[in-house]
């Protein structure tokens, strides 16, 4: 996968122009949900001058983010005769760029996409690092492909609109890039948290860092889905009931505990266990889990994407900073997580 660049605000302007007036491109298309149609495309024509352009609309939400919506995305580019040089244009939250990404790979085996992520969740992680596809059945993302973009276009202006939840939810990755790579962010995000917008592009450089070692995820990588074993299952299991959480929401409350973890299996110190624990409990309206319920989220991290010849692996921290990855998961300790969780949450 080639590696792809991110322009921060006013300087995505000349690119983005430069490409949609491009003569290799035939045709752009801007894929949009209804939300984003409503509020983020008329903000992009006053950043530039999108000239010609066809609007691919979408359903929005998690929900959606199946092989049906692609059909539509393809649908319309086949009515319309698109060929290979054709653009698309993401412009939403991470579903829509995953989606989009995923429909602009296949489509004719590949045309140019880029992304413009106006959620903060895709702006420090969805919209970079050329992962695409679509959730199949309760499984998040089990179909898809890695795909750059062009480029991914970062622009803050597009937080305005975004409601305190959805970046609470985006920040949970932004502390994720702190704890795996660099405890001074870490501290920051803490220390920041009620405005985080001066603090994207560092987060962005920690994925892309970690990105350009492991474009397509053989081994470093991995460390970027720290909280996700157990937050993917968290988050796929609330999916299937009526009180779903925010993605960033279900790995907040994994990066607790698979700091726990990390605690019993690879030696992350109390202290450290202790800062983590506190700073994303006073951050994040942490949701009871209901011991009943433990077996079936333990069941769904079988189908977590590093797992390898049926063992399921976690990403572990051996101290704020520094992660491991390719860790097996004993069921034991994973009770023992929740148990701690549970008194966390009391
Ligand atoms: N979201 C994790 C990754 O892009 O690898």
């Amino acid at each position: 996968m080639k590696t792809h660049e991110v322009y921060f605000d006013h300087l995505g302007v000349k690119p983005f122009e430069n490409l949609i007036m491009e003569s290799g491109i035939s045709k752009t298309f801007v894929l949009c949900d209804q939300i984003t149609a409503e509020l983020c495309l008329p903000v992009l024509k006053e950043l530039v001058d999108l000239r010609e352009f066809t609007l691919i609309l979408i359903p929005t939400g998690e929900s959606h983010k199946t092989i049906d919506t692609c059909n539509i995305v393809w649908e319309l580019l086949t009515k319309v005769n698109a060929d290979r040089k054709a653009l698309l244009i993401n412009l939403g939250g991470g579903v829509l760029t995953d989606l989009g990404g995923f429909a602009a790979s296949c489509y004719k085996r590949g045309i140019r996409f880029v992304n413009i992520p106006t959620t903060l969740l895709a702006m420090v992680d969805a919209s970079t690092g050329g992962k695409t596809g679509v959730d199949f059945g309760s499984f998040k993302n089990q179909i898809g492909v890695f795909s750059a973009p062009e480029f991914t276009w970062v622009h803050s202006i597009f937080l305005k609109s975004l409601p305190q939840n959805q970046i609470r939810s985006g920040a949970a990755e932004m502390i994720k890039h702190g704890l795996i790579y660099d405890s001074k962010h870490f501290d920051e995000v803490i220390s920041n948290f009620s405005d985080l917008t001066s603090l994207i592009s560092d987060s962005v450089s920690i994925k892309q860092a970690v990105v350009a070692q492991d474009p397509t995820e053989k081994g470093l990588r991995k460390i970027l889905n720290f909280g996700h074993t157990l937050g993917h299952a968290i988050e796929s299991f609330y999916l299937k009931t009526s009180s779903s959480l925010l993605h960033g929401e279900a790995i907040a409350v994994g990066m607790i505990l698979e700091a726990h973890l990390s605690h019993r299996r690879i030696g992350l110190s109390h202290e450290d266990l202790a800062t983590i624990t506190n700073h994303i409990h006073s951050l994040y309206d942490l949701p009871k889990i209901n011991p009943a319920d433990y077996q079936a989220i333990i069941e769904l991290t079988k189908q977590d994407k590093k797992n390898e010849h049926g063992s399921v692996r976690f990403v572990g921290i051996e101290q704020i900073g520094k992660a491991a990855y390719d860790i097996p998961l004993a069921v034991e300790d994973v009770l023992e997580a929740f148990s701690y969780y549970k008194e966390v949450t009391l």
